[in-house]
């Protein structure tokens, strides 16, 4: 494989910085483009000396498509990823989510507009919705978001997948299933930890329990991420990223509370929105892989054993 300038859009978050890692390793030259809004400098101590990094804002900033002449790659990771904000705010999924790609995809026209550079974007399975077939195909429609951020990223890919035809940039884009692992700063395994910090002995759950969802450790998440993109001889495509099973909720505190050591915790639910845990919530999600696997990627850890392995990788990143 060539090696390549890469930017990372996003590049300091939880993801961004496990795929910086892998891209080093794989000898590219990566730019870092975060406005650490939820990235953190600190998941890039270790490699600050062999990557350029900057603090820009994909929504404001006016000299894109300078950076992006001598950029041969954009792994565009950056959003709000965070779902619950949604049914209170309405504005920022479209402002970081919407606006923020077409700024990036505009930048990438301009800058070159013979020989673009390519472009993959981390997507999500909430642009499924609450879908009537589960494992969910990537030709499942018609696609109904019930979250603005699921919404705000099928529209992310819409632009992407008009700017491919219109301006030959290309594409891949990658629905991820919950990605979870070392640096997480949002997600159920955070979550839990942090209310059982707090209080031992009594643990809140969102929802009624029953809801299913399928994991990803975010190593396996990267390297098909990685893969997908090197192998992609078309140019514009969609991969379910994710295991091809899943965990009950229920199952999850007694994980988090076995690896905490502790005992004798009272959980209670909360039933949620109509079971689910919050509005926006997807209550039961699972995703058909087939496409992603006849790349020739496999995942190393099934749902559960990926919800062990994080909390692990949690655990020890906060309390070191
Ligand atoms: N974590 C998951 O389970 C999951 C699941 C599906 C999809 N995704 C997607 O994967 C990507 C990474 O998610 P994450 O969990 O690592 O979240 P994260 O919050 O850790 O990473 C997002 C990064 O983008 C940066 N950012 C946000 N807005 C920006 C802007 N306007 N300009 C520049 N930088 C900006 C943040 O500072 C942060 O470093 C996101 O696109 C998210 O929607 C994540």
């Amino acid at each position: 494989m060539s090696t390549k300038k890469v930017l990372v859009t996003g590049g300091a978050g939880f993801i961004g910085s496990h795929l910086v890692d892998a891209l080093l390793l794989r000898g590219h030259d990566v730019v870092v483009y975060d406005n650490l809004s939820s990235g953190r400098k600190e998941f890039l101590d270790h490699c600050m000396d062999r990557i350029e990094f900057l603090r820009r804002d994909l929504v404001t900033d006016k000299g894109l498509a300078g950076l992006l002449k001598n950029i041969n790659h954009v792994y565009h990771v950056a959003a709000n990823p965070d779902v619950r904000i949604g049914a209170d705010d309405t504005w920022t999924s479209v402002e970081q989510n919407i606006m923020a790609t077409y700024n990036l995809l505009e930048a990438m026209r301009i800058a070159r507009p013979d020989t673009p550079p390519s472009i993959s974007f981390t997507s999500t399975s909430t642009v499924y919705g609450n879908a009537t077939m589960l494992p969910t195909p990537e030709d499942y429609g018609p696609l109904m978001p019930i979250s603005q951020y699921g919404a705000s990223k099928l529209a992310a890919e819409a632009l992407i997948s008009a700017f491919s035809d219109n301006f030959g940039i290309k594409a891949s884009v990658f629905r991820f299933a919950n990605v979870v692992g070392s640096r997480s700063t949002h997600g159920i395994l955070f979550d839990l930890y942090h209310k059982l910090k707090k209080d031992p002995k009594r643990l809140e759950i969102l929802g009624d329990g029953l809801q299913r969802k399928s994991y990803i450790h975010v190593s396996d998440c990267v390297e098909g991420l990685l893969h997908a993109t090197e192998t992609q001889t078309s140019m514009f495509e969609y991969f379910n990223l994710g295991t091809d099973d899943y965990a009950v909720i229920k199952q999850i505190p007694g994980i988090v509370i076995d690896a905490m050591g502790l005992k004798n915790v009272e959980l209670h639910y909360t039933g949620g929105h109509k079971g689910a845990g919050w509005k926006g919530d997807v209550k039961y999600m699972s995703l058909a892989i087939d496409k992603i696997l006849a790349t020739g990627w496999r995942y190393r850890y099934n749902s559960i054993e990926t919800l062990k392995k994080a909390v692990r990788e949690i655990i020890s990143d906060l309390e070191q």
